[in-house]
């Protein structure tokens, strides 16, 4: 009935918005500095917006990671932490949250997601180990690699196209993991790194069809499926809007079935998870489960509390159900969305389909005239916060770093810049004004030169290289 009266009303007045599931109980300020003030914050900081103090910020789309607006649910849930050092109740409601959602039985708290990443690397990563996933993370590959292994990318070829539409660009090539299985050896293998969505794909999601087959063909060999469900949840909301079978299906119960097909799950509850420290690791294996407890206890602190507060495990055990709840995430998503189809409207190039978390714009083909090692998105990013104060993040060449074995920058198909979008934290207002500055920066396109690295760091360099104008 409810359904019919919408229907109707959508055909007669052409469209059907959606809204936030929310009102807002506090504000925070923020303001744009001068143009003069901005160039010179910009040159102090070396030209990477890592460097920035946010306060010379006017938007900050630099990451969604840690930035969410908790709730009142969760701000009270602050006031119930339990900071006991061992045995937090809070300790016990994150770890019911993680097996009510996620379904895994073992929890290991940590401090946020590249503390998990480092405890399941050290755990199952031996040298001469290869590790296939659909396409690197940062943080993930280089504990990796410190752990003695080399990642392989078996992502599909769509995912390294920004203008392929395809509906799961996130999704593992089976055929390239295959090959690679035949060639290293199972044994070779400790298990398949697989993330949903894909973040340096631009937000791409997997399928559900996906990991099922590739859970299949993992058991014929005998290879562990490990997940990396930082924004799992959104991936979640793509199976239901894309996948056939799924349109009924909440997001819960979606996250539910995905996370059964793997084996556990490193997790950065500072996205998808709605708080601004945090993160977990969730294993069905006990044995696996007891050695990150072993570790833990080394690297973070007490198997029961991992590096976060009690109150901050209240605060992620929160989150996690107000994560799942379908209005937040159509709400969510379509907020991104609204931001990637202006843009795209423009015609200015973006990373399609529009991602979970971020819209990615496409410096290789805005800066065609920029060879890749003039860094045509670190040049991008920089554009951006001279002309507005908008901070984005470079997701290219840079970050892509350097190869181990050759010493040579990665040149990565993708070079890109992300906007990332905190989860319930800018309005739709916000995204118009983003939109706007993007394409001042767009139109005047032609006259960027491209910048020069003065300081390379030897472990993630994007965090802190620093640039100068390209003066050659
Ligand atoms: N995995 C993915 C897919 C991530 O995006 C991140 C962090 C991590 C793991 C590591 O988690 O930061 O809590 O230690 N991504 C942030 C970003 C930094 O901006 O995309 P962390």
């Amino acid at each position: 009935m409810t359904q019919q009266l919408h229907q109707t009303m959508g055909q007669q007045y052409g469209r059907r918005s959606w809204a936030e599931p929310w009102k807002i109980k506090m504000v925070e300020p923020i303001r744009m500095i001068g143009g003069a003030q901005r160039a010179a914050a910009l040159e102090e900081a070396g030209y990477n917006t890592f460097l920035l103090p946010s306060e010379d910020v006017y938007i900050d789309l630099l990451t969604d990671s840690g930035t969410s607006a908790m709730s009142d649910r969760q701000w009270a849930g602050l006031m119930l932490g339990d900071e006991s050092y061992a045995g937090s109740r809070n300790f016990y409601h994150l770890e019911e949250a993680v097996r009510t959602y996620y379904g895994y039985t073992y929890l290991i708290p940590t401090h946020q997601g590249r503390g998990a990443e480092h405890l399941i690397s050290q755990a199952l990563i031996r040298p001469g180990h290869v590790i296939p996933g659909n396409m690197y993370f940062t943080t993930t590959r280089a504990h990796q690699e410190m752990a003695g292994g080399a990642f392989v990318d078996v992502i599909i070829d769509a995912a390294h196209d920004p203008a392929d539409p395809h509906p799961f660009k996130g999704n593992v090539d089976l055929d390239k993991l295959t090959a690679l299985i035949e060639r290293v050896g199972a044994d070779r293998i400790p298990y398949v790194s697989l993330a949903g969505t894909v973040n340096m794909a631009g937000g791409q999601p997997v399928s559900m069809a996906n990991v099922k087959a590739l859970r299949e063909l993992c058991d014929r060999y005998g290879i562990a499926v490990y997940l990396d469900a930082t924004r799992m949840a959104e991936n979640a909301f793509f199976i239901q809007e894309r996948e056939e079978g799924y349109a009924d299906t909440p997001i819960a119960a979606i996250l539910r079935e995905f996370c059964s097909y793997t084996d556990g799950a490193w997790m950065s509850a500072k996205k998808d998870n709605l708080v601004n420290i945090g993160g977990w690791l969730a294993v069905n294996d006990e044995d696996v489960a007891e050695q990150a407890r072993n570790m833990v206890v080394v690297y973070e602190g007490l198997h029961t509390y991992g590096g976060m507060a009690g109150r901050d495990m209240e605060a992620v055990a929160i989150g996690i159900g107000e994560s799942v709840e379908d209005d937040y995430m159509r709400a969510r998503i379509g907020q991104v969305r609204y931001l990637g189809d202006l843009l795209a409207d423009w015609d200015i190039p973006v990373v399609r389909p529009i991602g979970g978390h971020a819209v990615f714009l496409d410096a290789r083909r805005i800066y065609e005239h920029l060879p890749q090692d003039r860094f045509p998105a670190q040049t991008l990013a920089a554009q951006l916060y001279l002309d507005s104060g908008i901070r984005s993040m470079e997701r290219g060449i840079v970050s892509a770093g350097r190869d181990p074995e050759t010493g040579d920058h990665r040149y990565p198909k993708l070079e890109l810049v992300r906007l990332t979008i905190p989860r319930r934290v800018y309005t739709q207002a916000h995204m118009d004004v983003v939109a706007e500055a993007v394409k001042a920066v767009y139109d005047q396109r032609a006259e960027a030169r491209g910048l020069e690295m003065i300081y390379e760091p030897r472990q993630l360099r994007f965090f802190q290289a620093r640039f100068r104008p390209f003066s050659g």
